[in-house]
């Protein structure tokens, strides 16, 4: 099979993944109109073309937080990344290291923290949930510092976790007998094989340590809804902002009011983000969300977007409408289940090789430069 985009590493992730899995990575909440607007809104924001501005010393390189990025870009934190290819949040940091940019491991995540970060060069970015726990938050934020992570990502969008029709279906959200039926039966043996989770429950590795005992993937909706807290507000981060000195970055922001907050809170950034329209259905896509956030906080704070982010001229057009940097989820989840860290790499190449031809084409020849003034006028209030 031929794969030149993020839709061909999707059907490839589809042939290689059981369903509950690639399910799991595809769909979104209720109707799913959000997940899909993520994509829409930001394919229709119409760029300037500009020709003739002689585009041959351009760069993709920028800063983020002290770091030097081979483009504007990080791996967003995507929980069971581990269950994608073996030992997967490895493969995936080592592919984000390669080619110059920030790996974020999740809370949920496979390999734990401890694991990962001996195998990569660049700091790994942690990511925080809001739980009930907070002897569980506190442990893993003090392996996150000894291991050396630089910024710490907080999603705060999940008090709650979104109604995922798809997962109901597919046996993901429990009672979890058709998710252990997979887990046991010989239907993708390559898969099962591959991911070594033959037979066995599987491990979430930050979540045991803390724990003590292994935690299976049957444990995990459980563990999941009966942990995260609805009752959190500003005042309970402080003491992580206090014991957190790198950078912290808010995720989950699509309000320009909750974009003030998080300055006044003392953020180094936000991720403008409907968690891959996976928590509230019918909320801004991100694209839709970005102008209003941007015209109230743009200089003060980092803008990090995501949700719907599938191509290097997606990454062009986030910018345009004022983030500085994006995120993926989804396109790098696909690219490894498809072909592990490879096929992080080389969609990594794609969109290096997408946003040099956008910036060549939309006559920017720095990140910086990179502005609302790419965008055919009507298209900056979608
Ligand atoms: C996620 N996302 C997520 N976010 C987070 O903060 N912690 C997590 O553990 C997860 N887990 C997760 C699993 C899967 C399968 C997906 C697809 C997403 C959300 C993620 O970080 C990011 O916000 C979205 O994926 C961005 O949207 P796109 O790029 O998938 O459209």
């Amino acid at each position: 099979m031929i794969i030149s985009s993020t839709k061909d590493y999707r059907k490839a992730a589809q042939r290689r993944l059981p369903p509950f899995l690639f399910h799991y990575i595809d769909g979104g909440a209720y109707d799913e109109a959000t997940l899909r607007n993520n994509v829409d809104d930001l394919s229709k924001i119409a760029l300037r073309q500009r020709i003739l501005k002689n585009m041959s010393d351009l760069t993709t390189s920028t800063e983020l937080f002290g770091e030097k990025l081979s483009m504007p870009l990080a791996l967003a934190p995507v929980g069971l990344t581990g269950m994608y290819a073996k030992r997967g949040e490895v493969q995936a940091a080592k592919a984000a290291d390669k080619k110059g940019i920030p790996f974020t491991l999740s809370t949920v995540s496979v390999c734990p923290i401890e694991e990962v970060t001996p195998a990569i060069n660049r700091p790994m970015w942690f990511q925080l949930y809001v739980l009930r726990d907070r002897g569980f938050m506190k442990n893993v934020l003090e392996r996150a510092k000894a291991a050396g992570c630089s910024t710490l990502v907080f999603t705060v969008d999940m008090p709650v976790p979104g109604a995922r029709y798809r997962d109901a279906h597919s046996g993901m959200s429990g009672p979890n007998a058709a998710m252990r039926r997979y887990l046991q039966s010989t239907l993708y043996p390559h898969w099962a094989w591959n991911v070594g989770i033959h037979g066995k429950p599987h491990d979430l590795g930050n979540i045991s340590r803390y724990l003590g005992k292994p935690t299976g993937l049957e444990d995990y909706i459980g563990w999941l809804g009966a942990n995260f807290d609805p009752s959190i507000s500003w005042k309970d981060l402080q003491w992580i902002r206090d014991f957190w000195e790198g950078p912290m970055v808010i995720k989950g922001i699509l309000d320009p009011e909750d974009a003030r907050d998080a300055v006044a809170f003392g953020a180094d950034g936000i991720v403008v983000s409907n968690h891959g329209g996976r928590q509230l259905d019918g909320v801004l896509s991100s694209a839709a969300a970005m102008p209003a956030i941007a015209d109230a906080v743009k200089g003060k704070i980092k803008i990090l977007a995501d949700s719907g982010v599938r191509s290097g001229l997606d990454i062009v057009r986030m910018l345009a409408l004022g983030a500085d940097a994006c995120l993926i989820g989804r396109a790098f989840a696909y690219a490894l289940a498809a072909q592990g860290q490879a096929g992080v790499e080389n969609l990594l190449d794609l969109m290096m090789k997408e946003m040099r031809v956008a910036m060549t084409l939309t006559g920017v020849k720095s990140v910086a430069e990179i502005s609302g003034e790419c965008l055919v006028r009507a298209e900056k209030e979608l």
